[in-house]
């Protein structure tokens, strides 16, 4: 794909979620109750002070699980995202500054948090390879992310039938078939663990920025 056209892919996913952000909850409800809404609480377990980034905000959904005093940066590349992200800091009384911005350029300096949480973005950032190195740098040497992401299939069939129906999906929403667990890695992360959720489909990653030169 040459740059014109990524620019206009990435245009086109932002409108996306310029549109759907007056839904985005209610369609996402039945998810949350039956699983989402407890997994988001374990993507803070044991992160405690310092300075922490999180990737594609969204609506705020993790807002109301922000542990004390820890200081947190959201970021979307979708205003209409952010604003109900700050009605929803506002309702729950947290304070969090909200930064209008692409993952794949962030607009902050080298190792400049000390943490970094992602809850099921990295399936529609455009360059999502890209997105996680940008991670990586604005992270602190020895600095832990933690990504709460649905993937390809480990089973043979399952991830297939996801190949198979990724480019209809794709049409209305994210990619179905990411190997973003291999992308973290690649991106210069050193996999803690993983967890997978809800089989191989749903993950709850927790990786630490490793000290390789970048
Ligand atoms: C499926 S929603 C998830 C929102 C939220 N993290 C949650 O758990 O409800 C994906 C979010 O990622 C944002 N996003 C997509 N591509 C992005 C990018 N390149 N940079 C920053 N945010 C992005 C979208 O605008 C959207 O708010």
């Amino acid at each position: 794909m040459c740059a014109e056209d990524k620019a206009v892919k990435q245009g086109l996913d932002r409108r996306r979620y310029e549109r759907l952000a007056p839904f985005y909850d209610l369609l996402e409800l039945p998810m949350e109750l039956l699983a989402f809404s407890r997994w988001r609480r374990l993507l803070f377990h044991n992160i405690r002070g310092g300075r922490l980034l999180e990737v594609g905000i969204g609506t705020g959904k993790n807002i109301p699980h922000y542990p004390e005093n820890v200081s947190f940066v959201g970021i979307d590349i979708s205003l209409r995202m952010l604003l109900r992200a700050k009605k929803r800091a506002m309702g729950s009384g947290r304070s969090v500054e909200l930064v209008l911005a692409d993952v794949e350029a962030l607009p902050f300096r080298d190792q400049s948090f000390d943490a970094a949480v992602a809850s099921y973005v990295f399936c529609s950032v455009e360059n999502p390879l890209r997105g996680l190195r940008e991670v990586r740098r604005v992270l602190r040497r020895g600095g832990r992310a933690r990504f709460l992401e649905h993937m390809r299939c480990e089973n043979r069939i399952g991830g297939a039938l996801l190949d198979l129906l990724n480019p209809l999906v794709r049409l209305i929403g994210p990619e179905i078939n990411r190997r973003t667990a291999e992308n973290i890695r690649r991106a210069g992360f050193r996999i803690l663990e993983e967890r997978w959720l809800f089989t191989s489909l749903f993950r709850l990653v927790t990786a630490e920025r490793n000290n390789f030169p970048d």
